[in-house]
């Protein structure tokens, strides 16, 4: 498969042209960013490690029937994935108190829910992605409510088989970030990554982050975090 010009830079990745249009390729950076942006660096093999990692994920959510817009992988850092117009939601599920949760409502980091919780953000960054309930989505035109319910469903199945394929690699699913798109016939797919950067990952036994909440509160041991998720998941360094 043919990497044609670029479409797109994002914070974490890019999109190329392929000579199918209805296919992109996605690679990888090693760029990170926090709050917006505002904070910048490096988290060296990061890239392989997201693109290996999510690429994963998504071939055992799909075989679970959950449509995604996984095709191909093509390299360490690159993918081919069905081309999509992302849907402006950034849909988020809790099983654990954390992050923003924890800060907004005032409770300690660690709280086990009894049921997940779930939530969008309006994905743009000018306004820093505020968080919108689905009569704010309805009422923007973000997307339909038949689009929303399919949404809700997919990401409910998504945190069931995700939390299972992490338990067995002794790894709390705490929370994540999902981005779903309309292919060009229709279709609502998983699109995005699954990976460090959009998951809090925690050991089930010493609670140590293996996210990227090291990088955002400068922890240390970021990258360290990143493979040793990706050790256990893939049995590989
Ligand atoms: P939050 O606690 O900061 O709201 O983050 C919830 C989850 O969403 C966490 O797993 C990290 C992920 N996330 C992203 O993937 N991208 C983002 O821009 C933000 C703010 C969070
Ligand atoms: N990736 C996001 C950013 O740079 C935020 C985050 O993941 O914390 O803004």
């Amino acid at each position: 498969m043919q990497k044609l010009q670029q479409l797109y830079e994002g914070k974490a990745k890019k999109v190329y042209a392929t000579e199918d249009p209805n296919v992109v390729i996605v690679s990888y950076k090693d760029d990170a960013t926090a709050f917006n942006g505002q904070k910048k660096g490096t988290i060296t093999g990061k890239g392989a490690i997201n693109n290996r990692m999510t690429n994963n994920l998504m071939r055992r959510l799909e075989a679970a029937g959950v449509p995604t817009h996984y095709i191909q992988e093509l390299n360490d850092r690159e993918t081919a994935v069905k081309k999509v117009s992302i849907i402006p939601l950034e849909v988020i599920v809790r099983n654990i108190s954390a992050g923003s949760f924890a800060k907004r409502y005032g409770v300690a980091e660690g709280i086990v829910f009894d049921q997940p919780t779930f939530e969008f953000s309006y994905k743009n960054d000018d306004l820093g992605d505020p968080l919108l309930n689905t009569s704010h989505a309805l009422a923007l035109r973000l997307a339909t409510r038949e689009e929303i319910d399919l949404i809700h469903t997919y990401t409910m199945k998504v945190n069931d088989l995700l939390k299972g394929f992490l338990k067995e690699i002794g790894i709390d699913l705490v929370d994540f970030k999902l981005e779903f798109g309309k292919t060009a016939d229709g279709q609502i797919v998983l699109a995005d990554e699954i990976s460090p950067d959009t998951c809090r990952l925690w050991d089930e036994k010493t609670h140590e982050k293996l996210d990227k909440d090291r990088f955002r509160r400068d922890m240390g041991g970021a990258e360290e975090a990143y493979e040793e998720v990706m050790r256990r998941l893939m049995g590989e360094q």
